[in-house]
């Protein structure tokens, strides 16, 4: 079978852990190409990715013909941009979530993504290709429990990453917490539900580092949600998690309840000591969703090689943009938004 040539630009926290995948761990799939302004990320993609072609400017990198799929894990900001250049340019494209932070330049991007059908475009949703969501979501279809009324979801990140979160707060380009984070438990509430967001009302807390409040940050949020359907939406995201890296989700339904990591379980083990019974967590995002991270990836080299698109699309992008931002307009002006169609 062909093996796809695949050029890669950002090789940051989550680039190495995509780099590492597509170089060794995917099946059909060679990491051709790389692309970073940092000289030391490029000695990495050299040296330990085994990668020839690297490159400090992604105009130079998309111009390589051999390339026929760019992975876009650069700064959010970034995305829509890069997309466009890539597509244009005849490329297949995963681009990392969030697909971008500005909806008018986001639906700009989404008329592009679509004017090149034969061209696979997918989005970094990976909770989507994690086992135990697609588990519950098949548990959900099957009508396990029944017709679903309310769906809440948490992502907090451990606190070890707030403290350089808040010295680069202004600069990190995150599109703010809900754009940054609870944009995934979105994601997982329009893919569950099959239902838009049509209200959100979002608040935020800055305890820990109350310094927050002055960039526009949050070190913690919540949001309510109302669907089309009246299902409730229930969201909390944060920075500041002292067991590690929580990310759980729970869906109420007329005939029952499911939970998905109500306890963020590394592994098996269950320790028995002076402390009591102690169940280890994982600690970050590479380690609770490594296997979806190799599954997504595995489906984007499936699509292009099949000649089929992704269930995560372009509009999965817009739509779930579109609710974060207004979750985001709704914490800073404190006010209900509508959702607009
Ligand atoms: N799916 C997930 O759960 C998940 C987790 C973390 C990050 N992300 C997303 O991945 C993206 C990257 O996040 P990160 O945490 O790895 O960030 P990072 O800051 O660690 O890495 C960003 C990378 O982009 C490179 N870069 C910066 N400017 C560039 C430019 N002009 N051209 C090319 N490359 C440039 C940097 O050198 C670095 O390699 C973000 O969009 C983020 O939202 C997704």
């Amino acid at each position: 079978m062909e093996t796809i040539k695949v050029g890669i630009v950002g090789l940051g926290r989550l680039g190495k852990v995509h780099g590492e995948n597509l170089a060794y761990n995917i099946p059909n799939c060679e990491l051709y190409a790389a692309c970073s302004p940092v000289e030391e990320e490029l000695k990495f993609a050299k040296e330990k990715l085994g990668v020839t072609n690297v490159y400090t400017e992604y105009s130079e990198m998309v111009e390589d013909k051999d390339i026929q799929a760019i992975f876009i894990v650069s700064p959010s900001g970034l995305h829509c941009e890069q997309i466009r250049i890539a597509m244009e340019h005849g490329k297949h494209v995963f681009s990392e979530k969030p697909i971008g932070l500005d909806i008018t330049e986001i639906e700009r991007t989404v008329a592009v993504i679509y004017s090149y059908p034969k061209q696979v475009f997918m989005l970094g949703f990976m909770r989507r290709y994690d086992e135990s969501y697609q588990y519950a979501k098949t548990m959900l279809e099957e009508g396990a429990i029944g017709e679903l009324t309310v769906i809440r979801s948490y992502g907090i990140d451990p606190k070890e990453g707030l403290e350089s979160f808040v010295k680069f707060a202004g600069a990190s380009n995150s599109g703010g917490l809900f754009a940054d984070m609870s944009i995934h438990d979105i994601d997982l509430i329009r893919w569950f539900s099959n239902q838009e967001v049509k209200r959100v009302w979002a608040i935020g807390k800055n305890t820990a580092y109350p310094e927050l409040d002055a960039l526009g940050e949050l070190e913690t949020g919540a949001a309510m949600l109302q669907l089309t359907d009246k299902t409730i939406g229930i969201l909390v995201a944060g920075r500041n998690c002292y067991h590690g890296y929580h990310v759980e989700t729970e869906l109420i339904g007329t005939k029952g309840m499911l939970r998905i990591a109500q306890i963020p379980e590394k592994n098996l083990v269950t320790i028995m000591n002076e402390q009591g019974i102690v169940r280890p967590c994982s600690q970050n995002f590479p380690e609770r969703f490594k296997q979806a991270f190799i599954n997504e990836e595995k489906e984007f080299i499936r699509c292009i090689l099949a000649g089929e698109q992704p269930e995560v699309n372009a509009n999965d992008g817009l739509q779930s943009t579109k609710v974060a931002i207004a979750c985001q307009k709704s914490f800073e002006e404190n006010e209900i938004m509508d959702i607009l169609y």
